[in-house]
């Protein structure tokens, strides 16, 4: 179990360094992979990467999507985390249409997440689901997929509906539990605005929700720009266990 803090140059260097992790642990894997997608904007350039440089090189028909969270929002709208990942990467790649497991937000938060964790039991059986690959990012406030730090989420179960009064939002996120059963973890996390965060997650070791996103039986990678490392110290450094 490791865990690392990368510091790259740009947001360019940081989505191209997880495009080839992504890469490698996808052809690393024998039969199938089964990686949980990042909500945000930050993974964007990643997933343009995957699609423009990738298509040819992954065997797509092993790969199987999900999502760390959702929005309880139709897959078209605008702020739906799976129309960013389809627009830009699920329409560009020949992945199986049966091989998206979308979260169906349209059916409202608590449903969706009934009917997701269902589709988690169909694939990874009765067991905690362990994915090969699970991409996350980060907020300022320290949340992690949809888990806030002013939200209580239901650790017995993989897939749990929330309700985020401030954002006005209705969700569906995996829970910690299954979060830190993933065989490997990538937060990308990118931008000034993050940098108090990646300061209180590497170096003050806070416990908000993305702090303890660190799985025992995987490792752990943040992969951040150098304007989201401006508050660590000795940032000569670019590569630390933490
Ligand atoms: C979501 C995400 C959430 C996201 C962070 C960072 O649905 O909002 O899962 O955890 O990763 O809020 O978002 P940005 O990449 O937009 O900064």
């Amino acid at each position: 179990m490791t865990r690392t803090i990368e510091i790259h140059d740009s947001v360019e260097e940081v989505s191209r360094r997880a495009a080839d992790i992504f890469a490698k642990e996808a052809l690393a894997a024998s039969g199938r992979f089964s990686v949980a997608l990042s909500g945000g904007t930050t993974p964007g350039r990643l997933y343009s990467i995957l699609a423009d440089e990738y298509a040819e090189i992954i065997r797509w028909e092993d790969v199987h999507f999900f999502s760390a969270d959702e929005r309880c929002v139709p897959k078209d709208h605008p702020s739906s985390n799976f129309k960013l990942a389809n627009d830009l990467l699920l329409s560009r790649v020949p992945v199986p249409e049966r091989n998206i497991h979308r979260i169906h937000g349209e059916l409202g938060s608590d449903q969706a997440a009934i009917t997701y964790e269902r589709d988690l039991e169909g694939f990874f059986g009765l067991s905690l689901p362990r994915f090969d690959l699970i991409l996350l990012g980060a907020g300022s406030d320290g949340h992690t997929a949809s888990i806030f730090p002013d939200s209580t989420v239901d650790s017995a179960k993989t897939a749990v509906p929330v309700q985020i009064a401030r954002l006005n939002s209705n969700r569906v996120t995996l829970t910690l539990p299954v979060l830190n059963n993933a065989a490997t973890v990538v937060f990308v996390v990118t931008g000034e605005n993050k940098a108090e965060i990646v300061r209180d997650v590497v170096v003050d070791r806070v416990p908000f929700p993305a702090a303890r996103v660190n799985p025992q039986e995987g490792n752990t990678v943040w992969l951040v720009d150098s304007s989201a490392a401006a508050l660590l110290p000795g940032r000569e450094v670019t590569v630390l266990e933490f």
